[in-house]
């Protein structure tokens, strides 16, 4: 991704350099190769009426790379076509992630507590909805968020926000303007930077020397324990294990002290790293590592695994739907979700096999899924069709809806779910 200080504007998304691929590792340079392909895959995150935005693609194929560990996307879309004013994925749509980003902001203020005048930066901060929580308590912060739609939002609830894109030349100016952080945050965004050696530089860089860089990001164990295969999208273009991360900060003296998961995205983890030699390493970080290695994540055979458990969710829930559909039963989906582009794209599934999709975010509504071409509409239309079975897209939040939909399950609806394996319950 260019790293520039203004923010992205819509490029054509038929220019020839939307899309880099790589041959070798973006960290190590060691060479890689795709242990499997989803075909060719849409903007994931797409709510626009754009012709040429809909018809942009590029093959989703994911590698491992054997010397460091990092699992990443061979080919990848500029950030500048994914994040701008279009971008339409808003972190507020989640009550259980507003809760979930308020207690890890009570977490890093209490941490904060005796130091005089501190100062938190957050990158990728979408529509602030972690920032807030900061903002609310006067606590010096900046949000920096290259996408225009969801910046806007942050600004108008007071979180100060700089909509650029993060990397070493921002950290400078930052620090220049600000200071260097105490805390530097990151949910949910270092693992869709693909010049990511320029983002560890930029966290370097903007670091106080006993300050914390933290952030979260899906876990890749419980990625291919679960068969998360919906969680490569064109955004993650990197999916970390424990080891990846160690060796990726290693590089700019960044030393990873603690690590712990969470629930969140069907699996997260939350790093803490701090300038080596700053602060204890817990014993969490040489557990987790352990684990991993237990787990079989380096070894190539769990991916070729992975790719037939993959093959056969595809053909499973293809079977599902087309049954139902041939028995003249309409199904609904459940969130449209980025990781859902990739379920549609891959398996087949077009609005004759789902009939539309409910979604909360109302820049999505009235759109079409990309290339799919289902169409998505309020929560509201799902109560009304009354239909007998849906298909939960949006399986990372699956207790939240349950219990929101409470009254469908009662009146004998059924959810069909994909992660781990394809069930009605
Ligand atoms: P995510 O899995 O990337 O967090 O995206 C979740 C999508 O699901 C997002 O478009 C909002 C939508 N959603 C609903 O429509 N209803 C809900 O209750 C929740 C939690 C999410
Ligand atoms: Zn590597």
């Amino acid at each position: 991704m260019k790293q520039d200080l203004t923010s992205a504007e819509p490029r054509d998304p038929r220019a020839a350099n939307n899309v880099s691929a790589v041959k070798k590792c973006r960290v190590c340079g060691h060479s890689i190769q795709a242990f499997m392909s989803f075909g060719k895959q849409p903007i994931a995150n797409l709510a626009s009426p754009d012709v040429a935005r809909e018809q942009f693609t590029y093959e989703l194929k994911p590698a491992l790379c054997e010397a460091c560990g990092l699992l990443q996307l061979i080919e990848v879309p500029s950030g500048e076509i994914l994040f701008n004013e279009t971008y339409p994925f808003f972190t507020g749509t989640s009550e259980l992630m507003i809760r979930h980003f308020g207690g890890w902001a009570e977490q890093i203020l209490a941490r904060l507590k005796s130091v005089h005048d501190p100062f938190i930066v957050e990158v990728g901060s979408n529509d602030g909805t972690f920032l807030a929580n900061v903002a609310r308590h006067g606590v010096r912060h900046l949000g920096v968020e290259p996408a225009k739609s969801v910046a806007t939002v942050a600004r108008a609830r007071g979180v100060n926000t700089q909509e650029s894109f993060f990397g070493s030349e921002t950290a400078r100016h930052i620090r220049a303007a600000h200071g260097p952080a105490d805390v530097i945050v990151a949910a949910n965004v270092i693992a869709h930077i693909s010049s990511i050696m320029d983002v560890a530089a930029g966290v370097a860089e903007l670091l106080k020397d006993d300050g914390i860089f933290t952030f979260e990001a899906v876990s890749l164990a419980d990625v291919i324990r679960n068969t998360e295969f919906d969680q490569f999208y064109d955004e993650h273009v990197f999916t970390f294990s424990v080891r990846a991360v160690k060796n990726l900060f290693a590089q700019v003296d960044l030393e990873l002290v603690d690590v712990g998961r969470q629930s969140t995205h069907g699996g997260s983890l939350r790093y803490v790293l701090a300038k080596k030699g700053r602060l204890p390493v817990t014993p969490a970080v040489a557990a987790a590592l352990d684990d991993e290695r237990r787990s079989g994540l380096e070894d190539t055979r769990t991916y070729e695994a992975f790719a037939q458990r993959c093959s056969a969710i595809r053909d499973n829930l293809k079977s599902v739907l087309q049954q139902l559909h041939a028995r003249g039963e309409p199904v609904i989906g459940y969130g449209a979700t980025a990781k859902s582009t990739t379920v549609l794209n891959y398996c087949g599934i077009d609005s004759r096999l789902v009939e539309f999709i409910v979604d909360n975010t109302p820049v999505k509504q009235g759109r079409l899924t990309p290339r799919t071409r289902i169409p998505i509409r309020p929560p509201s239309a799902f109560a009304e069709r009354n239909q007998n079975y849906t298909l939960l897209l949006a399986w990372n939040h699956r207790s939240e809806i349950e219990a929101k939909e409470a009254a469908y399950r009662t009146r004998g609806g059924k959810w069909i779910v994909y992660i781990p394996t394809v069930e009605i319950v």
